[in-house]
């Protein structure tokens, strides 16, 4: 079975997206752990599901952060690492020794609206603010940039005239719980 490790730093409805489709069965992965930088409800999820977790807290280790990470991920076996809402600045050298196999769900249509800063609500804020007529999500792969790599796969969603940033934020998620395993899964197709 493909293993993978899932990085959250919120809410984890992405990771709960990747879950739910690997128990059903439309998703052929199994998650070997789930890492927050942080405290948060992604993790819970994960030990709700009984999916092996742990926090690696950034505030702790600090700059060590990925080196933590790279440890316990090293000892897995896995083979892709999904960013499903991670909000910690990976670094270069992290970036290189997982090079490929490091991926990133993103709430824009990049390489608009990316880059340092761009995370979560600011993105739509961003987004109503220049006038936008679609918005949508990314998923691409890491490389030693902010949401710079390569794109996998994208998904388009109107703008709606009275769009609040929470509106579209909401409308924006719904795809994202489908490009995002779908993006695992081409993944998993092109390595088999
Ligand atoms: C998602 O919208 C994801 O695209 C975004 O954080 C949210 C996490 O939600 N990621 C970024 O903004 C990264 N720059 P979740 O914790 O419910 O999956």
């Amino acid at each position: 079975m493909f293993k993978i490790a899932v990085m959250v730093s919120g809410g984890g409805s992405n990771l709960q997206s990747i879950i739910d489709k690997s128990k059903n069965g439309e998703l052929n992965c199994e998650i070997a752990c789930v890492i927050g930088d942080r405290p948060c409800y992604g993790v819970e999820r994960a030990a709700e599901h009984g999916i092996e977790s742990c926090v690696i807290d950034r505030k702790v280790y600090k700059k060590e952060l990925c080196k933590e990470i790279d440890k316990v991920l090293s000892t897995k076996g896995v083979e892709l690492i999904v960013l499903a809402g991670f909000l910690s600045i990976i670094d270069e050298e992290f970036v290189n020794k997982w090079k490929g196999r490091i991926i990133n769900i993103h709430p824009s249509l990049l390489p608009k609206f990316g880059g340092p800063g761009m995370y979560g609500i600011k993105v739509h804020e961003a987004v109503l603010a220049a006038g936008e007529k679609e918005s949508g999500c990314t998923v691409h792969y890491v490389d030693t940039g902010v949401d710079s790599g390569e794109i996998i796969l994208q998904v388009k969603v109107p703008v709606l005239e009275g769009d609040t940033p929470e509106v579209l934020q909401k409308r924006v998620l719904v795809e994202e719980h489908k490009l995002l395993p779908n993006s695992i899964a081409k993944i998993i197709s092109e390595r088999q």
